[in-house]
């Protein structure tokens, strides 16, 4: 299994083996859509896969990680950590670093990240950006409506764990014939050679910043857009939730009564904090295959 490091608000790592399960078995040519942290098309078994997502953030740090060698990307990111003073937890030995309670790492690294947030704001790059999502307050990536990163300092640090992830992560983005593109989902252009599309947009009764500004024509250009992939009898999947605390997407569940709904069970915990004491969410795979 593949994880991200980016641990991205509303990833499907909890649900993955059960949604690659439910998808076809001889997939050439794989889209995800709606890719986010990536993690779905990149642990699915492909001969071509195109990761898009309309946060050009996220697509220019998923090309970064293409594009330059493993042994840079690390030292650029210990260069970072030496440079604002950051911790280093899997370098030093356990206990040097005194984790406060509900503070974690977060004294130590207060004073540093937020002269790191300063400069990444001042002058943006992929990797100031990375550090700063690993070093932020529950690996939140979230812009301010002038553009400028707010996230505040996070508890956690580049573990032993965080490394490990994001070495598998960045090699297997090398590795595998992977195509990343930063496009609306409306664009043509990401229809043309796939032979199954994966979509996991933004859901319009659930919480998550992108979620704000997904509306009812988003969605309906969103079932539009399926209905015409299976008009040309190719195959797609829809992750989505019919209900969620107390709402309901009526729309959903009247346009998905043509295709195939699968209940997706599961609990969701680190993907919304908050959730686990609000109302059962009821969540969906639709397929048409
Ligand atoms: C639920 S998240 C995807 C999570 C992803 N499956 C994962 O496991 O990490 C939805 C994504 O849709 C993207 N998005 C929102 N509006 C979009 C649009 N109009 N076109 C393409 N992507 C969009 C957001 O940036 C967000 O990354």
């Amino acid at each position: 299994m593949i994880m991200s490091p980016l641990n991205y608000s509303g990833n499907k790592s909890k649900i993955i083996k059960t949604l690659i399960n439910l998808f076809p078995k001889d997939i050439k040519n794989f889209v995800d859509v709606f890719c986010g942290s990536g993690i779905v098309g990149l642990n699915v078994e492909f001969e071509n896969l195109i990761l898009n997502d309309k946060e050009k953030h996220i697509i220019n740090l998923l090309k970064y990680f293409q594009n330059n060698s493993l042994d840079y990307i690390l030292s650029q990111i210990n260069q970072i950590i030496i440079k604002y003073k950051l911790t280093d937890s899997k370098s030093k030995p356990k206990g040097f670093y005194k984790i406060y309670k509900n503070e974690g790492l977060s004294r130590y690294n207060k004073e540093g990240f937020l002269k790191l947030r300063k400069s990444y704001n001042k002058s943006p790059s992929e990797i100031k950006l990375f550090v700063l999502i690993l070093f932020g307050f529950n690996y939140f990536i979230r812009f301010n409506s002038q553009g400028l990163f707010n996230v505040p300092v996070g508890k956690t640090d580049f573990s032993v764990s965080q490394y490990k992830k994001s070495v598998a992560f960045i090699q297997a983005l090398q590795n595998k014939n992977i195509k990343l593109l930063n496009l609306d989902f409306r664009y043509n252009k990401l229809y043309k050679n796939g032979d199954f599309f994966y979509f996991d947009p933004p859901y319009l009764i659930t919480e998550a910043t992108y979620n704000a500004s997904w509306n009812e024509k988003d969605e309906k250009d969103l079932y539009d857009i399926l209905d015409s992939i299976n008009s040309k009898n190719k195959k797609f999947a829809l992750s989505n939730v019919l209900e969620s605390n107390g709402k309901s997407n009526d729309f959903l569940k009247y346009w998905s009564k043509k295709y195939t709904i699968i209940p997706i069970d599961r609990q969701y915990t680190n993907a919304n904090y908050r959730r686990k004491n609000l109302g059962k969410t009821q969540e969906v795979l639709i397929i048409n295959y």
